[in-house]
């Protein structure tokens, strides 16, 4: 089995270097290969992704990605910044399906911002469509402004667009994984103002008639933010579009304690995928060693379960995570009153330790 380990920047190398102690400790042999990404790719070869990390992504069974971006970089030309490292993996390994699972340990139900009955016994599935809408349509740019008030003037616009088959596939995907769970699905839109998102709608409930076992409902997308702080546990899979998706996710990261608990996986039509924590490069802590691990740790869990088919080893993994938050060791970000707070690498190194 061969891994692509691609840190990145900020807080990437430093909380990847846990997943990989973690990874190590198992008993199999795998194969790692590291490669700069993002800024650290920049730095290295003149391009946020260079042609060798995507070959090396390409020829791997799968990818384990820490974060990329740094403030330095907010001035380059967009081709040139870190973030298009990671929209250039999805793209070109077509990891369209996005899953964000945001579970509460019982543990860190203090933790999270929510009151503890709000969130204790989340186990909430959100899947984001990841290789399409305004992330990637085009045109887009900065142009003269045609007409209306501004005429004349200078305009930034991007282009919002599904096609049918980009939201078939992710239906089904969402629908499939609703039937594994608690057969209930929630496709979140904006059908009330956009045009793609009625799109969206018109095509999820046409694929559910495949799935008559699955109880499908819609919601705007203002409605469920505030869904999923008054009462997040009604959801149990939400299916929405690469934008709504990524700003839906970091706010179900709060439920969980903190956003440095949730992992996340990117896959492809065959289960290919690249793992990753949902939250970025941290700059504001990098080098501190105070980073949470643990959604890396988590995601590397997830890959073992997906992609490399190494379901007993994904589980020995995360019922270390839940023993160590049971024995009380906390990062910073997840620390509380009694509890013993540690930095990066001792809690990679508890992990490591209460693997059994
Ligand atoms: P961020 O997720 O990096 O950080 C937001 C806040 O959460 C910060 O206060 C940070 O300290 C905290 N945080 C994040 N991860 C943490 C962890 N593991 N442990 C403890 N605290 C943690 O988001 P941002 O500040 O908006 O973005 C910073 C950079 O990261 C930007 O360049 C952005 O583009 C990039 N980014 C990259 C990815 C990715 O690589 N997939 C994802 C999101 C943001
Ligand atoms: C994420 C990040 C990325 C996104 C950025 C860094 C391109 O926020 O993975 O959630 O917007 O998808
Ligand atoms: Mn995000």
């Amino acid at each position: 089995m061969k891994i692509a380990v691609l840190p990145g920047d900020g807080i990437g190398p430093e909380i990847v270097a846990q997943a990989v102690k973690v990874l190590k400790a198992l008993g199999e042999s795998f194969e790692m290969e590291f490669a700069p990404v993002g800024g650290a790719g920049y730095e290295a070869s003149g391009h946020p992704l260079p042609e060798a990390t995507l070959k090396l992504a390409l020829d791997a069974d799968a990818v384990l990605f820490g974060s990329v971006g740094d403030w330095k970089y907010d001035t380059l030309e967009r081709a040139l910044r870190p973030e298009q490292a990671i929209l250039g993996l999805r793209k070109n390994l077509n990891l369209f399906a996005n899953f964000r699972p945001a579970i509460l340990y019982p543990e860190l139900a203090g933790a999270s911002t929510l009151k503890p009955e709000v969130v204790s016994g989340l186990d909430i599935l959100i899947i984001r469509e990841l290789t399409g809408d305004i992330y990637f349509g085009q045109p887009r740019g900065v142009r003269e402004c045609p007409d209306g008030p501004f005429k004349g003037q200078r305009e930034g616009f991007d282009t919002m667009r599904y096609a049918e088959g980009e939201v078939r596939r992710i239906a089904h995907v969402a629908f499939q994984a609703a039937q594994k769970r608690g057969k209930r699905l929630t496709s979140v839109d904006k059908a009330n103002v956009l045009e793609t998102f009625q799109f969206w709608k018109d095509i999820v409930i046409d694929v559910h008639k495949e799935y008559p076992d699955v109880a499908l409902d819609h919601m705007y997308v203002d409605n469920a933010a505030m869904q999923l702080v008054r009462a997040p546990k009604k959801f149990d899979v939400i299916v929405t579009g690469n934008m709504f998706g990524d700003i839906l996710s970091d706010a179900a990261a709060m439920l969980t304690g903190s956003i440095g608990m949730l992992p996340s996986a990117s896959l492809d039509a065959n289960n290919k995928g690249l793992y990753e924590p949902s939250h970025g490069s941290a700059p504001d802590i990098a080098g501190k060693g105070i980073a949470n691990p643990l959604a890396t740790i988590l995601s590397a869990a997830m890959m073992l379960r997906y992609s490399l088919k190494m379901e007993a080893h994904a589980d020995r993994i995360e019922n270390a995570v839940k023993a160590v938050l049971a024995s009380g060791l906390r990062t910073p970000d997840i620390f509380e009153e009694g509890c013993v707070k540690v930095g990066t690498e001792e809690m990679g190194n508890a992990v490591v330790k209460a693997l059994v």
